[in-house]
């Protein structure tokens, strides 16, 4: 056979099962004065073998793997490339959105986004949102979803790894994934803008603590039902120089510790804000990358300001 007719030859079968299934369909579906045998023409085509007739089926093809896409349908616990699919609670959602405070105008990604809901009611509170899903069917039905509620304008998903993706523009993440993928993500994150918001369904990051967790009551939401805020702090570890003394800051994640001109301090960041004690005095500050300025109170008031020496 040469590849022509092989070509032709397969073209014809394919062409001859879109028949069969679309009989098969209208059998199903079709009233009784439908019955007739719609698909006649179309197998009288096939077997006639003209390549152009199989061409001229070829939107018949189309329509029927479109319809076939529409009839995907998840299964709950269906693998995923590193997690299997199961969706967050509607509930929660709300939750973690809530959690994150997210804004009319803010960017929102989430980290394998199944079937588009976290984008979708993102995108319905006046965010762009986008959602990056391994399982092309849940891209394709995310889409659907997304276009279903009106605001395919502002949720947008993409099939791929989340691992290889770029995503360091957001400002809220979402994710419901795995303890040792969140772990997998956490240099990533942390990386990211301080200030940006990392909200999880129910797992950890290790030892970076969250900043505040919400958990809901049974009769909204029966499992996967608490949420995990982290704000990606500012990177602060070093030495500064703080109205020329020496400040030198130890950094774990949001927790810091070190001294202020040899005193011990203690504190805390929350994005670029940050906070430590020495002795009565209280410092409360912005960080602005290798500047630090704010507020004294307690035994000293006033202003104060820091620059970096070296670190951070
Ligand atoms: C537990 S489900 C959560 C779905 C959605 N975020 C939600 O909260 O309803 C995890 C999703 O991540 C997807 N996934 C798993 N590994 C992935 C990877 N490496 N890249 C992108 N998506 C992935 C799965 O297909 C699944 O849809």
């Amino acid at each position: 056979m040469s590849t022509t007719t092989q070509i032709l030859a397969r073209s014809t079968t394919d062409v001859a099962m879109t028949v069969t299934r679309a009989h098969a369909r209208a059998t199903v579906s079709s009233s009784p004065t439908r019955l007739g045998r719609p698909w006649l023409p179309r197998l009288a085509a096939v077997l006639a073998g003209g390549l152009a007739s199989a061409l001229l089926l070829q939107p018949a093809t189309a329509a029927e793997s479109a319809a076939a896409r529409e009839e995907f349908v998840p299964q709950v616990g269906q693998p995923g490339k590193d997690v299997v699919w199961v969706p967050t609670p509607e509930a929660l959602v709300d939750t973690m959105l809530n959690l994150a405070d997210l804004k009319p105008g803010e960017y929102l990604v989430d980290l394998g986004s199944g079937d588009g809901r976290t984008v979708i009611a993102a995108a319905k509170r006046g965010a762009r949102a986008r959602g990056i899903e391994y399982n092309p069917n849940m891209v394709e039905l995310a889409k659907r979803n997304a276009e279903r509620e009106g605001v395919s304008d502002r949720a947008t998903f993409e099939q791929g790894d989340l691992f290889q993706k770029d995503f360091s523009d957001a400002d809220v993440i979402t994710l419901f994934l795995l303890p040792s993928l969140n772990e997998r993500l956490r240099p990533v994150l942390l990386e990211m803008r301080p200030g940006v918001r990392v909200v999880s369904n129910s797992f950890g990051m290790g030892n970076w603590e969250p900043d505040r967790r919400v958990s809901i009551d049974g009769s909204e939401c029966r499992s996967w039902c608490s949420a995990l805020l982290w704000i990606v702090p500012a990177r602060v570890q070093g030495t500064w120089e703080i109205d020329g003394k020496p400040l030198i800051l130890e950094q774990e994640f949001q927790k810091i510790s070190g001294t202020l001109d040899g005193k011990p301090l203690e504190g805390r960041l929350q994005g670029a804000q940050i906070e430590f004690s020495v002795d009565d005095v209280q410092y409360k500050g912005t960080v602005d990358g290798k500047a630090m300025r704010g507020e004294r109170s307690g035994g000293q008031s006033g202003s104060w300001q820091a620059v970096a020496r070296t670190g951070s």
